[in-house]
């Protein structure tokens, strides 16, 4: 019914795979931008990457980034942003936007959430109120917020529930796709997403992405997952989740961006990937090199003339020496900014070395060094 009409909110093609693991560069064209991936897509929570600009990040040739309805549907809220014009034109972004549905938010941010099959019951920050978050409503919204890829609303629970809960959340977050789907009032300019659960359980994680595949959708998330279960654990449902999911469609890994994992996850054919924690951690003072962490916080930075990365290339790394990043971390919003560059600079350089050596077809190798840099031999 909608082949035309899905062809201008999303196409996806495979470029290249590895031929030892399930990794895969693909360009997904979306309605702003197109997306090289595998992507690392940085997280703006309420209509602003916490200290970078626009500007900055389309330098970097960031080309998708990610906000959250929960947040943007109590500030700015839908009817300004429809009066705005959208979210693209209201933060001066001009590439691909995407937002998570507002559910997890909710779940993981308040501790009064209550989840019916009606949606997700929770009580306003703001002034007490109960409301509730329906897969209806959040669907609305993201079509105020105008993103190019919007989530649907899913039952999650903690990654290391176990029981009934678990297989109850699978099932309502198929039933919630369907009112999602129904809902959606922008199928030619935005694509809904819906999203793999099923906790730590092989078959119910299968059968979810069974179900989900028979629905008339441009790609997949896979969420539920890197809430502190045992990495095995996490490795294995996503390699079980992509196994069962179509090879022609891209797959999401949801909150996950360690740079290990993203290499890992790679292998295991996930294409796009999202989290705070790059720039999260810059604001804490901490930088991402290839060799781990560099907390600039510590004593020993103090005398440190070097860059944080002399390899990096970004704005950060070109002007500013990791001394007087221990001078002013922790103290100034200035410390922020520069480290967030960094990081999200570190993560898109990252996405950008795993996509060329799939294409020149040298993935293993990647790998290798990669590890060989972050856990060096002894000697
Ligand atoms: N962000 C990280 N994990 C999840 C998930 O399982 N669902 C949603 N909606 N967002 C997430
Ligand atoms: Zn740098």
């Amino acid at each position: 019914m909608s082949a035309t009409r899905k062809a201008h909110a999303l196409s996806f093609k495979v470029l290249a795979e590895c031929s030892t693991t399930k990794a895969r560069v693909s360009k997904l064209i979306l309605p702003h931008h197109e997306v090289d991936t595998p992507v690392f897509m940085p997280v703006g929570t309420q209509g602003t990457l916490k200290a970078m600009l626009p500007d900055q990040l389309e330098e970097m040739d960031c080309q998708i980034i990610l906000g959250n309805t929960y947040h943007l549907g109590h500030r700015p809220g839908p009817e300004l942003l429809e009066k705005a014009g959208g979210l693209h034109k209201f933060m001066n972004w001009n590439r691909n936007l995407l937002t998570d549905s507002g559910g997890f938010q909710m779940v993981s941010l308040l501790k009064l959430a209550e989840i019916t099959e009606e949606g997700v019951k929770f009580e306003s920050p703001h002034d007490g109120s109960t409301m509730m978050l329906t897969p209806e409503k959040s669907i609305e919204i993201q079509n105020s917020i105008g993103a190019d890829i919007i989530m649907q609303l899913d039952d999650v629970v903690h990654s290391t529930t176990t029981g009934p809960r678990v297989e109850e959340a699978m099932w309502r977050t198929i039933r919630w796709l369907d009112r999602c789907l129904k809902a959606h009032a922008r199928p030619h300019d935005q694509s809904i997403f819906p999203i793999v659960q099923g906790g730590l359980d092989a078959e119910l994680r299968k059968k979810c992405a069974q179900e989900l595949t028979k629905r008339d959708v441009s790609g997949f998330a896979i969420g539920g997952l890197s809430g502190g279960e045992e990495k095995s654990q996490f490795w294995r449902m996503v390699s079980l989740s992509t196994d069962h999911l179509p090879g022609d469609k891209p797959r999401y890994l949801m909150g996950v961006g360690f740079a290990v994992d993203l290499v890992v996850c790679c292998a295991l054919g996930c294409d796009m990937f999202d989290c705070v924690y790059p720039t999260r951690t810059a604001r804490f003072g901490t930088a991402l090199v290839p060799t781990g962490l560099l907390n600039l916080k510590l004593e020993k930075f103090s005398q440190d003339f070097r860059p944080i990365d002399e390899n990096c290339g970004c704005s950060t790394c070109s002007q500013y020496t990791r001394s007087y990043l221990h001078t002013i971390a922790g103290h100034k919003p200035v410390a922020a900014q520069l480290i967030t560059v960094h990081n999200v600079r570190y993560q898109l350089n990252l996405m950008r070395g795993i996509r060329k050596s799939i294409m020149e077809n040298t993935f293993p190798k990647f790998v290798q060094d990669f590890m060989s840099a972050l856990f060096p031999s002894k000697d």
